[in-house]
């Protein structure tokens, strides 16, 4: 999880629980590391956090990255995911620079 905000906390993680089993959280990624410490302690134990995307990826090995920052970065941090070799969801439709296409 990448973000640990509001709608995260509020919507995708109520969500989670309610397939909690057949999916796994892992990893909570936020750049606020008091809002990270306390996603993690309501997460529960086997919750690992990070305070950048790219040091979880190198520490992860995650089938799925669900992506609930600010649209500005979701670009960005969906290539990575997707380079890291997992998938990626974001909660808002993509934002696209001048010149890029959806594909
Ligand atoms: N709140 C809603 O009702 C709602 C509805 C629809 C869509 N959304 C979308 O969901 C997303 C999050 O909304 P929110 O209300 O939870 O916002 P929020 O500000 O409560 O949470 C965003 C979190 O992202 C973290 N963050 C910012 N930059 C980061 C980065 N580079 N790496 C890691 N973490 C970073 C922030 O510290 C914060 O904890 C936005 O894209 C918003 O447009 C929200």
């Amino acid at each position: 999880m990448v973000g640990t905000g509001a709608i995260v906390a509020g919507s995708h993680i109520p969500a989670l629980r309610a397939h909690g089993d057949r999916v796994e959280l892992i990893a909570a990624v936020d750049v606020d590391t008091d809002r990270l410490k306390a996603f993690c302690e309501t997460a529960g134990p086997d919750v690992t956090g990070y305070s950048t995307l790219d040091a979880m990826l190198a520490a992860e090995r995650p089938d799925l990255v669900l992506i609930g920052t600010p649209p500005a970065f979701h670009r960005d941090q969906t290539v990575a995911a997707l380079g890291a070799g997992g998938g990626a969801v974001r909660k808002a439709a993509l934002p696209l620079a001048p010149g890029i296409r959806r594909g």
